[in-house]
Parts: structure tokens; C-alpha cells; sequence
């Protein structure tokens, strides 16, 4: 596309999911403002409109189905293909594209399922975007892959990337004025038996330490202060001999950043050593994230998990004892396969003891891929849906009582 052509082009970006597609996001948007495109808040004005999508539960992805749905029915979706090569009429013909963990889940099934959608791309693949937007503004070329389907013929899928070229980092980018994300590794190989994030992210993949600097020099250069590190398990990062304490020792020295925060941290790689880290780190944030996912030995194993109900309490009396006043919080599952009772009891008990600061609860949805699409999944709904809302219930009042105390 030329520049002048590109210049009047807007584009809508509706986020779903985690820290981890916030940032994303926000690559996304530097990458098409550097490409001369404009971020616009009004899907309505907008000639091209991206979901970033999220597959960690199936409720996830149904709102992202819906949504597309709603754009039709409201008539932002117009379908007057024909239009696509007249110049003057271009902006009222939306493209429409599935970016992230759904487009690698479903790949070209997306355009099955939703023939309004024009390309699907994975989170590997992010890079390539702009030159996608470029093709399909031309309406000229087809994709590659396109088989023998009329349906496919006009679609672009790009979704079978390996790695990220490190400079999609570095645009600079950043919705907040004082607060940035910062990835410090991608995908994730721990292979929890309940989650989709190895298949749609790929294996873990640490940033190298310079490049997170230069990130956050950058970053800081334009008035950012504070910065939440992010990976599937950032206590497990490694580039050469730098671990996550040699990293946070760099960045602790970097004048301008003020406060550092990270997300997520996983229990069989947290140790005291780590917690010593926090504590003697002059910049990061007393608080801690340790996702807990069942009180029970039986279905922790079950979800591959790699600890006990009891090694998890021991790690959390460590963590206490070395960061004082440390804050705490977790996520849990309800009703994986296979949960009596029994197990149910012992994650209210353990949740009971544990006393979180805050904690996610959710339901086992069975996703794609995973070994636990495997078992069958056997608690009954109506028993999901009370396990989850006596868990809110003992959970919210923990958070009132602990909240009540910090004031
Ligand atoms: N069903 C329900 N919850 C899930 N999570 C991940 N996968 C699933 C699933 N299939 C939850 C976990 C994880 C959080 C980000 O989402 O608790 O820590
Ligand atoms: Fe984020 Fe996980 Fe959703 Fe992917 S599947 S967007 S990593 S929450």
C-alpha cells in the first residue's frame, strides 16, 4: 500500500485475556502506527478491526464469537465485497481480523465459522500484520494456502511461526504514560494438563537480558516509572548465566524506573532464594502471585503440577517469613476431571489456611490439545458452579479481613 493510502486508515483493537495480550496489543498498535496507520477508539470509524483474542476458557473465546456477532447485527460488518477495489468507498467495508490465541487454536476453521473474518493470525506471527493489511487492502494477492474452497480464496492465516523478531519490542509504544509491560519470556513448556498456553504461545523462549534493557531504557526515556516484568513463570527465566535475581539486579540499577512488578511465578520453581530477591530487591513490589490450582494432591497431580498441597503451604510460610507483610495471591480451578468431594475439601481448606490476599477462582473448561481434554470431564455443572461460589465466598471474606487489617 502506498503511504498517502495508508495514511487516512483507522484501525479498532478490542483486547481480550491477559497482562500477556495487553502488551501484545499494544505491539500491535506501535507496529501499525509506525506502518502509518491510525489507532482509533470507534469501531464504527474504523477500516480495520482486530481482536486480539484470548483460549484459556472456552467462555473466553465465546465472547469473542459473540462479539463478531454483534458487529453484524449492529451493520459494522458490511459484507459489499465488490466494494473492496473502489477507492472512495473502502472505509465503509471494515477488514476484519482474529489475532492471538484463537487464530492459532482454529487457524483457517475461523473463516468456517465466521466467513466475515479476512485473516487470522497467531501470536507468533504478530509481526506480520501490517504487510497482511497491506495485501488485503489491494484485494490482489491470495493466500498461498488458499486450497480449492471460494471461501478461502480472499482469506489470509498466518499462523505457524516459531519466534518473534525481538525489534517488535521496541517501538516504544505504551497505553499508560507511567506504567509499561515488559515481556521477559514468551510461551511456556511446564505442559499443566488443563492449559492451552504451550500449544498457542509455543515453548518457553527467554528474551535476551539486553534487549530487555534497551526495552526499558526506551521505555523509561519517554517517562515511564514503573514496569511489571511479564512470562508464564518468570522465576524460571535464564539467558546464559543470567537468572531472574541477575535481571532484576540490572534493572534495579537503572535510574528513572522506580518500581518493578512481575506476573507470574510458578510454585515448583519459587524457592527462598527466590523470595530473598524480592526482599532485597530495591525496586520490586512485596507481592507475590503463586497459582495454587487445587488443595488436592490427587488432582494436582492430575494437572502435572509438580508440587504437593503440603509443599505449597511450606512455600508460602517461606515466603512469609522472608517478605514481611508480602502480598499474596493465586488461582484456582474448580471441577477438573475427576474432583470428589473430598479433593474439593481439601482446596477449601487449603485455601482457608493460605489466607491470599486476592484469588482468582475458576471453572475447569476442557480445551483443545491438552491432556486433559483426555479424562473425562465429570463433575456436573451444577456441582462446578456451588464449588466456585463457596470458594468466592470463603475467599472474599479472607480479602475482606486481610484488606481490613493492611488499613
Ligand atoms: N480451565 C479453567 N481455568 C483455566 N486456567 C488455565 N486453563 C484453564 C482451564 N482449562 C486458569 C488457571 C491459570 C489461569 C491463568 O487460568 O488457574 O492460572
Ligand atoms: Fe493470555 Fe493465556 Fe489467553 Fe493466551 S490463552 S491470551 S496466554 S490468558
Amino acid at each position: 500500500m502506498e503511504d498517502n493510502e495508508v495514511k487516512s486508515k483507522k484501525v479498532y483493537l478490542s483486547n481480550y485475556g491477559c497482562q500477556m495480550n495487553v502488551r501484545d496489543s499494544e505491539v500491535i498498535c506501535g507496529l501499525l502506527k509506525d506502518s502509518g496507520y491510525k489507532i482509533c477508539s470507534d469501531e464504527k470509524q474504523a477500516d480495520v478491526i482486530i481482536f486480539n483474542t484470548c483460549s484459556v476458557r472456552q467462555h473466553a473465546e465465546d465472547r469473542v464469537w459473540s462479539q463478531i456477532g454483534a458487529f453484524k447485527k449492529t451493520g459494522t460488518v458490511k459484507r459489499k465485497r465488490n466494494l473492496r477495489d473502489s477507492p472512495q468507498e473502502t472505509g465503509t467495508v471494515p477488514i476484519i481480523g482474529i489475532v492471538g490465541c484463537m487464530a492459532k487454536n482454529y487457524a483457517e476453521k475461523i473463516f468456517e465459522r465466521s466467513p466475515d473474518v479476512d485473516f487470522a493470525v497467531g501470536p507468533q506471527d504478530i509481526d506480520k500484520i501490517p504487510d497482511i493489511l497491506s495485501r488485503l487492502s489491494r484485494n490482489k494477492e491470495q493466500s498461498p494456502k488458499s486450497g480449492d474452497s471460494p471461501l478461502f480464496q480472499s482469506k489470509i492465516w498466518e499462523t505457524d511461526g516459531q519466534i518473534r523478531p525481538d525489534e517488535i519490542y521496541h517501538n516504544n509504544f505504551y497505553q499508560d504514560k507511567e506504567h509499561a509491560y515488559l515481556v521477559i519470556s514468551e510461551g511456556c513448556s511446564n505442559f499443566c494438563s488443563y492449559c492451552v498456553v504451550p500449544y498457542v504461545r509455543g515453548g518457553l523462549r527467554h528474551r535476551k537480558v539486553e534487549n530487555i534493557l534497551r526495552e526499558a531504557q526506551g521505555a523509561i526515556a519517554q517517562g515511564i516509572t514503573r514496569i511489571t516484568l511479564l512470562g508464564q513463570n518468570v522465576n524460571a527465566y535464564q539467558n546464559g548465566d543470567i537468572d531472574f535475581s541477575g535481571l532484576l539486579q540490572r534493572l534495579d540499577k537503572i535510574d528513572g524506573l522506580k518500581q518493578i512488578n512481575f506476573f507470574t511465578s510458578h510454585p515448583k520453581d519459587a524457592d527462598p532464594d527466590f523470595f530473598k530477591v524480592i526482599r532485597d530487591s530495591q525496586k520490586l513490589v512485596k507481592s507475590l502471585h503463586l497459582p495454587l490450582q487445587s488443595g488436592s494432591d490427587k488432582i494436582l497431580k492430575l494437572m502435572n503440577r509438580g508440587y504437593s498441597a503440603k509443599e505449597y503451604l511450606a512455600l508460602i510460610d517461606s515466603y512469609r517469613k522472608i517478605v514481611k507483610g508480602g502480598l499474596l495471591t493465586s488461582d484456582i480451578i474448580v471441577g477438573f476431571p475427576g474432583e470428589s468431594e473430598d479433593d474439593f475439601s481439601r482446596t477449601f481448606e487449603l485455601v482457608n489456611k493460605a489466607e491470599f490476599n486476592a484469588a482468582y477462582i475458576f471453572k475447569y473448561s476442557p480445551r483443545p490439545h491438552t491432556e486433559a481434554l483426555k479424562m473425562a470431564d465429570d463433575v456436573e455443572r451444577a456441582d462446578k458452579e456451588k464449588r466456585h461460589a463457596r470458594l468466592l465466598e470463603l475467599q472474599r471474606g479472607i480479602s475482606n479481613k486481610k484488606n481490613a487489617k493492611r488499613r
